[in-house]
């Protein structure tokens, strides 16, 4: 798949820690909740064709919903009874660098039978997602991820709030298994694990019952490990409320395709205009075909009627400025490799090693001519300061970095800034520019979201001090 932007876009409550219990209890360890991580299987296929192996939190996949609001504390045991070492991270989350979850940079991956507690204030509201970030390449397709919504202080004008995740599973179609091969060579020197089997929170047939002329928040979230998702409405009018969780200051109407990649948000909010007895749909398009990617059958009408009035903005969450833009500190992110690529060689594991040795070490891609993480970070930097990265896809494929702990800006033509993200897709052969403010103390991961891309050298980390 090597789509430019162009060809893409042209197709048209936590419990708390027993604050109630009597003080003689205090000794023994007040209940904390958890979050086990473990094998399971699901029903991801449709009824009558067996049950899918997979690793899920709490069994389940998607895993347990995380709902709180603004300003709440979320605490989880993280329970490991997987047969991997495993670590949890709060996508898109602001939070102390020592709860991000990245095994090997903000702690040591969680061993089978292990537990680690987390514990962060959601200080933003807004849709995000939480999933595996220890050899997540296999554990998030494995299915190791759920959602995590943080709920505005004040309620939101809609009927209703539903939760789409998108994921594509690369099963074997005899035994509805998935594909065991995470090491896959071409997978991860191309676009990425990308999966024949496409679903929407965990189910081939995703149906919500609505009623006509209802307005509903749509939080989309991406969780497949490659797939850009390509989506368009029908039956609804719809508005682009936030991206990444963070809304955007006037809402977007939707008037064609729109793209999700992975790790990527949305927010919509949509009213259903089909007709009593049609269906409406979010539709993915592939190939300049259209599939429900999740169906709204409209069964009677709204006792509001029709909504006059378009969506006003949602709050939006606090100290998220990115000011002194001219002024910025500078940094430069150079990426090369993959197939059709023009990399010769690059330094791995403190060497230089050809393109030949790099794929025999099953390593693609590199950064600034490194391949993955090193001692060093890309840049130290100090907290408060406005940082600006200048991102040059020097390769075939589209990337989507992630940066941990802060959402950015891509610095757009005549300096003016965009959309506030925290993954940020980019085409083959584009220079793009990113600013943010460097924001808590610690190692923050940026990486490529692709996650066999992850796997394969598309990692560093940014050092704020
Ligand atoms: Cu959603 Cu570093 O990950
Ligand atoms: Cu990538």
């Amino acid at each position: 798949m090597n789509l430019t932007r162009r060809e893409m876009l042209g197709t048209s409550a936590a419990f708390g820690f027993g604050v109630l219990a009597p003080a003689r209890l205090r000794a023994s360890v007040a209940d904390p909740v958890l979050l086990t991580a473990k094998p399971s299987s699901v029903q991801l296929v449709p009824e009558g064709y067996p049950k899918t192996n997979i690793w899920g939190y709490d069994g389940k996949m998607p895993g347990t919903l995380i709902r709180v609001r603004q300003g709440e504390r979320i605490t989880r045991r993280f329970v490991n009874e997987l047969p991997q070492a495993s670590s949890v991270h709060w996508h898109g989350m602001r939070i102390e660098n020592a709860m991000d979850g990245v095994a090997g940079l903000t702690q040591q991956a969680v061993a089978p039978g292990e537990t680690f507690d987390y514990d962060f204030v959601a200080r933003d509201a807004g849709t995000y997602w939480y999933h595996a970030h220890t050899k997540s390449m296999e554990q998030v397709a494995r299915g190791l991820y759920g959602p995590l919504i943080v709920e505005e202080s004040e309620p939101v004008d809609v009927d209703r709030d539903e939760i789409l995740i998108l994921d594509d599973w690369l099963l074997n179609p005899e035994t509805v298994q998935l594909d065991p091969d995470f090491a896959s060579q071409r997978d991860r020197s191309h676009a990425g694990r990308r999966g024949n089997y496409i679903a929407t929170n965990g189910s081939p047939e995703t149906e919500l019952p609505v009623k006509r002329h209802e307005r509903l928040r749509l939080r989309l979230i991406n969780a497949a490990n490659a797939r850009i998702f390509q989506l368009v409405l029908s039956g609804l009018e719809g508005w682009i409320m936030a991206f990444d969780g963070m809304p955007l200051d006037v809402p977007q109407t939707v008037e064609d395709v729109f793209l999700l990649a992975p790790g990527q948000r949305v927010d919509l909010f949509v009213d259903v205009t089909a007709a009593e007895g049609e269906v409406a749909h979010l539709i993915k398009i592939e190939d300049e075909e259209g599939y429900s990617q999740a169906a709204f059958p409209v069964d009677g009408e709204h006792p509001t009627g029709k909504r006059r009035d378009m969506p006003v903005a949602l709050p939006p969450n606090p100290d998220m400025a990115v000011p002194g833009i001219e002024q910025a500190r500078r940094i430069e992110l150079h990426m090369e490799g993959g197939a059709m690529g023009r990399l010769q060689s690059a330094e791995f594991e403190g060497g230089q090693m050809s393109s030949r040795q790099l794929a025999e070490a099953n390593q693609f891609w590199s950064f600034n001519g490194i391949v993955g993480m090193t001692e060093t970070p890309l840049a130290s930097v100090t907290s408060g300061e406005t940082v600006r990265v200048e991102i040059r896809n020097d390769t075939a494929f589209p990337h989507a970095m992630h940066l941990h702990g802060m959402h950015f800006r891509e610095v757009l033509d005549g300096g003016e800034l965009g959309p506030l993200r925290d993954t940020f897709l980019l085409f083959g052969d584009e220079v793009r520019e990113i600013a943010f403010v460097a924001g808590g103390a610690g190692k923050w991961i940026f990486h490529c979201h692709m996650l066999g891309h992850t796997a394969s050298g598309m990692a560093t980390w940014i050092e704020v001090t």
